[in-house]
């Protein structure tokens, strides 16, 4: 089993870090491709809560070497503080190895980040304010900083004079800011330079090396499938691709050398932030799933938008990603409900549609088509075999299989590590 990919088939926080988690010892690599400290994952191990951001969640599985990839941009400061709360609880955090091409997140581009969004106003995304955007755009632009620079101060000071030159402009003619010192970013970069250096690695070699010696190597993205750049509800999305394709740009090993692709899925919807969303509740039952499902932000602390499981958006996510394995996660959070919706297609205008529409003013004008199935009320959070469910829980199961795209291997029924039923091993050969 050479590579496997974990990706999010919704808006994210489908608890990809448990996921991540529960094939932790039997995985030599874990491998975030795309995105940065915009995410949040939280894994429970026992009664221990650890809320990783910016590094991989395979950092909290001994043995595992966690990989930061090239298609990550990274704020070192956060790095640090991340690596340093880490070891204050005791987990080993030496193996972790960064790419060298990796770009860098600064002041500027979170300050960029901030004002842009205030000057959108009403028509602002709710991105993370983390300096996601920015630091991506100017990857695009190829005015970037990559982790390299770090080590030649002056190519570091050039790129950051140059980067500047523009964005002071921006910031005090257009945005009405103070400039932003050169001397000041390149300053704080190098402060954290020299504890860099060792973890700083050709890292698709050292990946390339892994696959060819028969390691196991996990990449797990961030974000999801709807937040996309390519595929999601654009502009209502994230700046990197956040796809099954992203693992490969992202890390830099071929795409033949991914075999199994796993989509993470709520069995219900949440969102974070503006954009389209058809099944998202404002009444009671949304209130529910929230409070039942703890659904806040992990990173930003907002609640989170809540809404029925949408068919078609895994229909979508299997196909975009080429999901071979779905692992649903908290079906839990149903307990309690006497019927549970399950759109099945949407309406736009007098006009069904079984799949996503391609135009985007047609997603946003989405009526959800519900079928409706009947709910259950013993606690499942003991059951560790499919026999164990309710017989109604067991059929919401196998009816969303049917009509997702790919066959539901693992089901969450808690937030525990342990709190699973695998129907079939995410890294066998069945
Ligand atoms: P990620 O961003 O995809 O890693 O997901 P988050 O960590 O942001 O959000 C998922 C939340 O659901 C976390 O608080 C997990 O501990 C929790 N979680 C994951 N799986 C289950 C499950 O099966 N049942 C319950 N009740 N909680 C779960
Ligand atoms: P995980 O990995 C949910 C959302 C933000 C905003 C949009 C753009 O935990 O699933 P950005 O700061 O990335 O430019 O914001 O994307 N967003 C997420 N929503 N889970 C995440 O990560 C997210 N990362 C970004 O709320 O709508
Ligand atoms: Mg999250």
């Amino acid at each position: 089993m050479p590579a496997i990919v974990i990706i999010g088939a919704q808006w994210g926080d489908e608890g990809k870090g448990k996921a991540t988690d529960l094939l932790g010892s039997r995985i030599d690599y874990v491998v975030k491709f795309n995105g940065g400290n915009n995410a949040g994952h939280t894994v429970v191990i026992g009664n221990q809560k650890y809320a990783l951001h910016l590094l991989p969640s395979g950092i909290l599985t001994p043995g595992v070497t966690p990989v930061i990839g090239n298609g990550v941009v990274v704020d070192i400061e956060v790095l640090f503080d991340e690596l340093d709360a880490l070891i204050a609880r005791g987990v080993d955090v030496s193996k972790l190895r960064v790419s060298a091409n990796a770009h860098l997140i600064t002041h500027y581009h979170r300050t960029l980040d901030k004002v842009t969004e205030r000057f959108l106003g009403s028509r602002s995304i709710g991105t993370t304010g983390r300096g996601i955007g920015p630091a991506y755009a100017d990857k695009i632009n190829r005015v970037g900083l990559r982790v390299q620079d770090l080590f030649d101060e002056n190519i570091l000071r050039q790129k950051v004079e140059a980067a500047l030159d523009q964005k002071n402009h921006l910031l005090v003619k257009i945005y009405n800011r103070r400039a932003i010192s050169a001397d000041e970013v390149v300053e704080t970069l190098l402060s954290y330079a020299e504890r860099l250096r060792p973890m700083v690695a050709d890292t698709a070699l050292e990946l390339h090396h892994a696959l060819e010696a028969g390691k196991n190597v996990l990449f797990e993205a961030g974000q999801a499938t709807m937040l996309d750049v390519d595929h999601g509800t654009y502009p209502f999305v994230t700046s990197s691709s956040a796809t099954a394709g992203g693992a490969s740009t992202g890390s830099g090993i071929g795409p033949g050398q991914i075999s199994r692709v796993v989509g993470i899925v709520k069995a219900y919807t949440t969102r974070v932030g503006a954009g389209p969303f058809p099944t998202e509740l404002f009444d009671a039952s949304g209130e529910f799933l929230r409070s039942q499902g703890f659904e806040f932000g992990t990173t930003t602390g907002r609640p989170r938008r809540c809404g029925w499981y949408d068919a078609p958006i895994a229909r979508y996510s299997a196909r975009i990603n080429g999901v071979t394995d779905f692992v649903l996660t908290k079906l839990d959070v149903l307990t309690g409900l006497e019927t549970i919706p399950v759109c099945v297609a949407y309406e736009v205008d007098g006009v069904r549609f079984d799949e996503m529409p391609v135009s985007q003013s047609d997603f946003h004008h989405a009526k959800p088509i519900y079928e409706e199935f009947p709910g259950w009320n013993d606690d499942i959070t003991g059951a560790r075999t499919f026999a164990d469910l309710p017989k109604n829980a067991q059929d919401y199961v196998l009816a969303i299989e049917k009509i997702s795209g790919s066959r539901i291997s693992v089901i969450g029924v808690g937030p525990g590590r342990d709190e699973v039923i695998v129907r079939h091993d995410l890294l066998g050969d069945e």
